[in-house]
Parts: C-alpha cells; structure tokens; sequence
C-alpha cells in the first residue's frame, strides 16, 4: 500500500516537476518574441564557438553524417517526462548550406539562390511538422540533444541547447520568434565573397528543401506519420511515392520545416587510449558575453 502512494507521490511530483520546467522554458521562449519580417536586419557579435572547427573536423570523417536527436515528450495521462530518440540527417551549421549542384542549379535558375555571407556554430536538420519532435520541441521550450559517434577519431560529441523550428509562414506569432532567436546566432562571414543579393529567411528555408532530392520532398506529401497504417488519409494530395520538383508544393511545403539548435553545452568524450579515455565539458556561460567555458571531466 505504502510503495503504491509512493509511486503516485513521485508520479506527481514529477508532473509537477515538468509542468514547472515547462512553464519556465515558455516563458523564457515567449519574453524573446519581438516583431520579424522576411528579410535579415542585425547580426549577432558572436565569436566562432571554440569546440567548432574540432567539432566540423571529426565529422567530416562521416560519409553521410546523421545524428541521434534526442527530446523529451510527457505522458499525457501522468505528465512523467519521457525520454525520446531518433535518427536524423545532420545538415551543418545553419546558414552555412552545401548545396547539391542540381539544388544550386534549381535555385539559380529561378532566382531563389540565398547569397552566402553567413555562418553560425547552430546545428540543422529538417523535418516534418506533423511528426512527434515537433510537439516535444515546443512542449519543452526547445530542450534538445544530439549525439554524434565517430569511430574513425573514437570521439563521442553530444550537444545540448534549445531548438527552433522555421519554416512556416512569416506571418505566424510562433515563426518571427524562432527567427528572432536564430538571428542572434547568426554571424556576418568575414570575407565578402558570398555573392550579391538580398538575403532572405524564405530562400534559405527553401534552398534546405531543395538539397532533397524530388522523392525526398514528396515525403512532405505522405500520410500522417505516426498514425497507423489501417488509418488512410482523406487528403488524397497525401501519398507516399510521390516526387516534387516544384519547390514551391503547397503540400510539401505546408509540412517542411528546419530545425536550428542553439547549442549551449558540449560534452566529448575521446576514447583514443583505452587506459586513458578524456572528457570535456564546454558551457555557454548566461552573462550575456557568449563566453564559452571548458571543464575536463573524469570520463
Ligand atoms: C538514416 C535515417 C535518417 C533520417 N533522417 C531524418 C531527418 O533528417 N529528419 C527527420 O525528421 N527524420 C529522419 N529520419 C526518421 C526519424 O528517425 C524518425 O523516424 C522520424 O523523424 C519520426 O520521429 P518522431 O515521431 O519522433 O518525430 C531518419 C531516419 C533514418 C533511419
């Protein structure tokens, strides 16, 4: 009897727990909110993250890097935070694209081809909007990790920090916030070799969609994912198979968003001598200086 009020006891606690953690991430995301139109106004200060340039070396050793995002969703009967986890494409540092020729050649030819004249030290991957991330990202005021393995420097990279979704229209209360948000992350590129134009949060979203490839958007226009399979939408625009080349589909494009994460903690882990292995903690600190601090650790 006793371990059983027990359990309901930490049950609530922990619901407590998380509504309050909840509320306080919300309340920081809601104080950022200001007014944001397509086009980029200031740019942040930001010197380049000290763990980067290790960091973009490691990973260049993966062929095809992907990362496991890690999020937190609640149960919706307890509030008990839940741990999840899933696999995802990483797509470099935000504002920093590769683009795939045939993207670069699509979106010259029509006149969408952002200029390059920023970097950030802010990690991307694309996503659906109707899928669970999503909900847990706004459920938790951003709370996010991401994990790295790479065997070939035997170096595990996880980062912590607060993810933003864009992609939605500009119009949207909810979109001028992450955008505010990622723009304090973005630094002008030094050199001015990144090509003329105007800059615009519509071409980058959009040059992210075009480095799919035509299969790749037409999953933006499948069934719901995550709904069972007994379940067939009543969008009949909603398929799996299809291939988009418009870069412009409604469809596709009503579900496609980027996820930018501002990273705020760096844990690595090297595991080169197996008599010695060596870790690092690197911090942001919240004086408002950017100013990163780096603690070894006991692996
Ligand atoms: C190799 C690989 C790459 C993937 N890349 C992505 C990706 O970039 N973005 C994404 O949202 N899902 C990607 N997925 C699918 C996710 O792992 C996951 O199944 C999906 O995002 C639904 O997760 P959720 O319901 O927890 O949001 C990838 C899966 C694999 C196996």
């Amino acid at each position: 009897m006793n371990r059983i009020i027990n359990q309901a006891e930490r049950k609530s606690k922990l619901a407590l727990a998380a509504t309050k953690y909840r509320s306080r991430r919300l309340q920081h995301h809601i104080s950022h909110l200001s007014t944001h139109t397509g086009t980029m106004a200031a740019t942040s200060s930001i010197p380049p993250a000290p763990w980067r340039s290790l960091f973009l070396e490691h990973i260049s050793k993966l062929d095809d890097p992907y990362m496991s995002v890690s999020t937190v969703a609640f149960d919706p009967k307890t509030g008990i935070p839940l741990p999840r986890v899933r696999t995802c494409g990483f797509r470099g540092f935000f504002g920093e694209l590769k683009l795939h020729h045939s993207a670069e050649k699509q979106l010259k030819d029509e006149g969408g081809l952002n200029p390059s004249i920023y970097e950030s030290d802010m990690i991307a991957f694309t996503t659906d909007v109707r899928m669970e991330k999503v909900e847990q990202i706004k459920e938790t005021g951003g709370a996010i990790e991401v994990l790295f393995w790479v065997k070939e420097v035997m170096g595990q990279w996880r980062l912590r920090g607060q993810a933003f979704v864009i992609g939605d229209s500009e119009s949207e209360a909810s979109e001028k916030a992450a955008r505010s948000e990622v723009e304090k992350g973005l630094r002008k590129k030094s050199d001015n070799t990144g090509g003329s134009g105007e800059w615009s949060w519509e071409k980058e979203v959009t040059a992210y969609f075009a480095n799919h490839s035509p299969l790749m958007r037409g999953s933006f226009k499948g069934p719901h994912p995550g709904t069972p399979h007994s379940q067939k939408p009543d969008d009949p625009n909603l398929s799996l198979g299809q291939k988009v080349k418009d870069l412009h589909d409604p469809v596709a494009r009503r579900h496609f968003r980027v996820v930018v994460i501002r990273v705020e903690e760096v844990d690595r882990l090297d595991l080169n001598d197996p008599e010695k292995a060596l870790r690092w903690k690197t911090t942001l600190d919240h004086t408002g200086h950017q100013r990163w601090e780096e603690l070894e650790l006991w692996p």
